[in-house]
């Protein structure tokens, strides 16, 4: 089944694998750092702690992926919304704390390896949480777009790593703000019964 089509890369999904087949300007090089070292250790991240669904095959241009099974933060999000605002904040705070546990056990990975594997496109549609199909356990961040994932490339850890804290900064002021407009219309309306 087709998943995904564009100028750089075809997502299809055979035989329960995802299969990202690149095209021409976008193949993964060697010389840009996919070699078998990545790959062994993006499988060894995700063998220890689940955060990354494995890599079965992978060559200049194909990459053969596990079904990471789960929902991504977006569709979180998206459900999230239909909710009262303090489920809402509840959701939120639930999804920051699976995002700093896998933070938190990328950097340990990193220190106990002595190396610095970072995901340069983190974003709601590429983190996923996984439910109880997930072989790792439910309730887990899971990334996917593994070829965003870089090994020594940047060896200094930054930006956080690589999910601008502004993005949830910007989620948590309008829940903030919502949260803000609900108490101030409760309060109204026992000063009006008043
Ligand atoms: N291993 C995977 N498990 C589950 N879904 C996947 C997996 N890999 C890709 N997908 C699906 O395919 C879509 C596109 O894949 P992705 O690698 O993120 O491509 P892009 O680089 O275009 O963002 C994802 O949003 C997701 O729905
Ligand atoms: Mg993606």
């Amino acid at each position: 089944m087709l998943i995904k089509e564009d100028y750089r890369a075809r997502i299809e999904f055979i035989d329960g694998k995802f299969i990202k087949t690149f095209k021409e300007g976008s193949v993964l090089q060697e010389h840009d750092g996919f070699t078998e070292e990545w790959k062994d250790h993006i499988n060894n991240f995700g063998r220890l702690y689940g955060h990354f669904p494995e890599i079965i095959e992978f060559h200049k241009n194909k990459l053969v992926m596990e079904q990471v099974h789960g929902q991504s933060f977006t569709e979180f999000r998206k459900q999230s919304y239909k909710s009262s605002v303090d489920e809402q904040i509840e959701n939120f705070k639930q999804m920051q704390f699976y995002y700093y546990k896998f933070i938190c056990n990328l950097l340990e990975y990193n220190l106990k390896n002595k190396c610095s594997l970072i995901h340069k496109d983190l974003n709601y549609n590429n983190m996923y949480i996984s439910n109880e199909n997930w072989h790792h356990g439910a309730n887990k961040l899971v990334c996917i777009d593994l070829d965003a994932v870089k090994l020594n490339r940047w060896r200094v850890p930054h930006s956080f790593i690589n999910f601008p804290t502004q993005v949830f900064q910007k989620d948590a002021e309008s829940l903030e703000l919502q949260k803000q407009i609900q108490l101030m219309k409760e309060l109204q309306n026992r000063l009006d019964k008043k």
